[in-house]
């Protein structure tokens, strides 16, 4: 692979600009596949997207999926990886793979961690043994797992923290971020930084000039959806974007419902993930062109209707809200899987509507349209 593109190891390119708004559409190719933006990403920490297989997800439209090195470091462990020769054939899934680096992971870890210079020493929840996981283990284990675009190790904090924890978190995230990509090497593997900063404007601007003037193949606003209200995170995001490079892709960690994405979309944000469609379905919740709906609810026993009349998905195409009623009231797997999947599907149709609006340069009408009537989940 040629890494003396000027677009960074993804080739990065934005291909339309909307008017009056800071969205934009692009694609960048990564060793497995093409990938258009903006995009969503399901979770699969374990090296699966819970109760989905990867053909649903292929189906589904999924292009890229986002793995946790915390996780899988823990089990199978990287060497399982190297043997079998990493992610995509260990979890039959032949499109891209994103990791995270784990610093998130160990700041939601209630005990047992502590912080240096050097790593996070936290204690595994297999064995209760010591692990001290720093930038060049995250590196190391992310190599093995073999994604395809790998996150540099940082310190995660509540959005909430005063300025003194948030400057000193982002100076530790600054620096594990240039020993993340010394780790890297020539590795044909693409690497993000993650700014931090919590709500400070100074500080995340200070956090993504430092980071920018590494040459890294895209930058991840991070230290979000952690405690914060809606508006203080679209703020943080509008400003953050602003400090980031044209060039290069920008991810919004762990974001979030559709309306949380719309609006990250519109302040100029490329790429996300999130738990929610995968979560909410577990519970019989769904997304849909009329909003969000609880398939519990006793009033779809009868409903022959799909799920979402205008949804072109698998479960959509074949079932009704009667039977998917059923399922979810019987505690049947296949409920979640069915629901979980039409979710996943519904995701992505919202970044690929939002995508055509780009190249039409009509995104603003849709922004006005789809906002008016992206229903939160509320069970
Ligand atoms: N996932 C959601 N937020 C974050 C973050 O700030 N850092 C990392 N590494 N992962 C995240
Ligand atoms: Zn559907």
């Amino acid at each position: 692979m040629d890494t003396s593109l000027s677009h960074g190891r993804l080739n990065f390119h934005v291909e339309a600009h909307a008017t009056g708004s800071s969205a934009r559409a692009g694609t960048f190719r990564t060793a497995h596949s093409h990938v258009l933006t903006p995009l969503f990403m399901p979770v699969g920490t374990q090296a699966t997207v819970k109760g989905q297989l990867t053909q649903s997800l292929e189906d589904a439209g999924s292009q890229i999926l986002l793995a946790n090195t915390y996780h899988l470091l823990l089990r199978p462990g990287p060497e399982v990886f190297r043997r079998i020769g990493g992610i995509h054939e260990f979890m039959s899934w032949r499109h891209s793979v994103l990791t995270d680096s784990g610093g998130f992971q160990i700041f939601s870890l209630p005990h047992s961690r502590a912080m240096t210079e050097e790593g996070a020493a936290f204690k595994s929840y297999l064995d209760g043994r010591t692990i001290l996981l720093s930038p060049e283990l995250s590196i190391e284990t992310q190599k093995a797992i073999g994604s395809d675009i790998m996150m540099a190790l940082d310190q995660c904090i509540p959005s909430t923290a005063d300025a003194a924890t948030a400057r000193a978190a982002l100076g530790i995230t600054q620096r594990w971020a240039a020993r993340s990509l010394e780790a890297r090497g020539d590795s044909p593997q693409a690497l993000f930084a993650i700014v931090q900063g919590a709500l400070f404007p100074e500080l995340r601007r200070e956090s993504a000039a430092g980071l920018c003037e590494m040459p890294f193949d895209g930058f991840a606003i991070g230290g979000l959806a952690v405690g914060e209200s809606r508006s203080e995170r679209q703020d943080t995001c509008e400003l953050t974007t602003q400090f980031l490079p044209q060039d290069r892709p920008r991810y919004l960690m762990g974001v979030g419902t559709p309306l949380d994405i719309l609006e990250a979309v519109h302040r100029g944000v490329d790429m996300f993930d999130c738990i929610i469609p995968t979560q909410v379905a577990q519970r019989g919740g769904a997304f849909t062109s009329r909003g969000f709906l609880q398939l519990r609810r006793g009033v779809y026993k009868f409903a022959e209707a799909p799920l979402d009349p205008l949804c072109h998905c698998p479960t959509c195409t074949h079932f009704s809200r009667a039977y998917l009623h059923h399922l979810t009231k019987t505690g049947e797997h296949l409920g979640w899987q069915l629901i979980g999947q039409h979710n996943i599907y519904f995701y992505h149709q919202l970044m690929r509507d939002i995508r055509q609006s780009i190249f039409e340069d009509r995104f603003l009408a849709l922004y006005r349209e789809k906002r008016a009537f992206l229903h939160e989940p509320d069970a």
